[in-house]
């Protein structure tokens, strides 16, 4: 039975990592820490396990593994402390706010021994599954363009603050960059199994604004232009400026047909090919940030495919080193928005 810990007790914890694994058979929440202690002690009362003082209180107790649920600009710090203390690390996205500090947290895990793993649910998601299974088979040929899109009305409507850590540059370092498009860059680098090697893009902020009405510190809207490595092209656009319906949806133009990921209200993957024919597969829809605050909830197997890592002893599916590209793509992104120019991704 492996005994966890969650640091941060915020809405990321509320909806997924506490009642995930609380319903996990192989693990046990031995605590929770926040800096509001409030926070910790009412998980704490509904899922068990104790409210720690501190995260050296929380360390030095006898947990396999931590969760870091905490605001961006904390996770490489928290993560190093833990991985140093001997524990496992499921960390959230994005792994950290420096290349430096993601690049650190991947040697912590290297140097103690134990796995760190990044809430990147999406490449868990049954339609990327399904769609990377096809991909692999080779039916479909090679991609050769694509879009991916994520959008919705912005973390206001996640946190039910209007003025929270994720507007604030030096505690989130960007805006729905990191907040959405780690999520997609990611997602292609798994699809395609390919490295996105150049980027042209674009950071605005156009509308996300404090309450005093000022426009916010960060990103509210991204578009990039991504070359693979194999030539082939094409785009990101995220947003926190969608006031209609949440966008989730990844096309992949092949060879031999088109693969459209989330952007059916049945059929959740739809196969397209070169000959005419099409293959609708009702997999299951991602559940909306809307949801899931208001208390709709479905398992993004991330807890589960965790537990599964240390309790069995493997590498999780979505270790930091397999992270650490679409990091480097986030940097790139914010440099090429900087410059005016298309960066290569180092
Ligand atoms: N995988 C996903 O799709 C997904 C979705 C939402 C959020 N997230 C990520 O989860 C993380 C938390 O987001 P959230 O939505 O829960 O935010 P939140 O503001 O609701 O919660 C953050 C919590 O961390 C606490 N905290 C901040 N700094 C701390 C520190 N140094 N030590 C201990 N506690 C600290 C805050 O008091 C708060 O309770 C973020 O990195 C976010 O990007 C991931």
């Amino acid at each position: 039975m492996m005994k966890v810990g969650i640091i941060g007790c915020g809405k990321i914890t509320e909806v997924r990592h506490a009642p995930e694994y609380h319903e996990n058979p192989h693990c046990e929440i031995a605590g929770f820490y926040d800096v509001v202690p409030e926070k910790a002690q009412a998980l704490a009362k509904e899922y068990g396990g104790k409210a720690f003082a501190s995260v050296e209180e929380l360390l030095a107790s006898d947990v396999d593994a931590v969760s870091v649920c905490v605001a961006n600009r904390f996770h490489a710090a928290i993560s190093i402390q833990a991985l140093k203390a001997g524990k496992h690390v499921l960390c959230e996205k994005p792994m950290a706010t420096t290349e430096e500090d993601c690049e650190a947290m991947v040697e912590a895990a290297r140097e103690a021994g134990k796995y760190l793993m990044i809430g990147l649910n999406q490449r868990l998601a049954k339609a990327h599954v399904k769609a990377k299974e096809i991909l692999d088979s080779g039916e479909m040929g090679e991609v050769l363009t694509f879009e991916t899109h994520f959008s919705h009305p912005g973390p206001e409507g996640w946190t039910g603050q209007a003025n929270s850590w994720f507007f604030d540059k030096k505690t989130a370092q960007f805006g729905v960059m990191a907040d959405l498009g780690v999520h997609k860059t990611d997602l292609l680098y798994y699809l395609t199994g390919k490295k996105i090697v150049k980027t042209s893009a674009t950071l605005a902020t156009v509308d996300k604004r404090y309450p005093d009405g000022r426009l916010v510190d960060v990103d509210d809207n991204a578009i990039a232009l991504y070359t693979l490595e194999t030539g082939a092209v094409g785009t990101m656009h995220v947003s926190w400026t969608n006031y209609g319906a949440e966008d989730n949806s990844t096309k992949l133009y092949c060879q031999n047909g088109v693969m459209r990921m989330y952007d059916d209200p049945t059929y959740s993957l739809i196969v397209e090919k070169k000959d005419g024919t099409v293959v609708p597969y009702q997999l299951d829809q991602l559940t909306s940030n809307k949801e899931q605050t208001s208390g709709g909830r479905t398992s993004t197997g991330i807890i589960d495919a965790f537990v599964d890592a240390v309790v069995n002893d493997h590498q999780p599916m979505i270790s930091g080193e397999s992270a650490l590209h679409a990091m480097k793509v986030i940097f790139a992104n914010q440099r090429s928005s900087e410059s005016g120019q298309a960066e290569l991704v180092k």
